[in-house]
């Protein structure tokens, strides 16, 4: 009989372990917190006292310490998201150009927060301390420190 959730992760607390996916070789930190509806795909990386949300689609990634990751987030294979990030409700981050051209990944710097509903285009680096305002299209790298808004996200002078 196959393990059950709590079995496989005794430090990790699943809001309901029926209702959430977690597929082989994928790692989970101590302290975590997982919401109901949400797949966390083979290979996923997640550290320690992580928050992830309901309906969250988390494929092979790397997640750091401290993250949370609100309800609805798609977070594509390859992505890099640092420690103490904060990532609000239906963010999407990318890592192909619609099936063309080399995947290339974003990367989250440490204590970056993205409001909700923002989209992170692939390869784009988002800077440590950095603020993306909630329903941006982060196009391109963002300085660390940096408040961005809109479509395509700016600075905020
Ligand atoms: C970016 C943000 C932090 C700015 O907050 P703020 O400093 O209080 O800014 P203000 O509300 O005073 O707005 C300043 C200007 O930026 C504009 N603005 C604010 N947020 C914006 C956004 N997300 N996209 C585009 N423009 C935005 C405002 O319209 C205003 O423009 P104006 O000066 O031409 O009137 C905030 O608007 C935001 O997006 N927060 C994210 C919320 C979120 O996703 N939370 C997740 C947990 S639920």
């Amino acid at each position: 009989m196959a393990m059950s959730l709590q079995d496989r992760f005794p430090g990790v607390h699943f809001y309901n372990p029926a209702l959430t996916e977690v597929q082989d070789d994928v790692e989970i930190g101590e302290g975590s917190r997982i919401g109901s509806m949400t797949i966390l795909h083979e290979g996923a990386r997640i550290g320690r006292g992580v928050t992830i949300g309901s309906h969250c689609n988390i494929c092979h990634c790397e997640i750091g310490d401290e993250v949370s990751i609100q309800t609805g987030c798609h977070i594509t294979r390859g992505v890099v998201i640092e420690a103490g990030v904060f990532i609000g409700p239906g963010v999407v981050t990318l890592n192909d150009k619609l099936k063309s051209g080399p995947m290339s990944y974003p990367r989250i710097g440490e204590k970056a927060r993205i409001g909700g509903g923002s989209t992170i285009l692939p390869g784009v680096q988002v800077g440590p301390g950095a603020l993306v305002g909630a329903g941006s299209v982060v196009v391109r790298d963002v300085a660390a420190n940096t408040t961005v808004l809109g479509n395509p996200a700016r600075a905020v002078s």
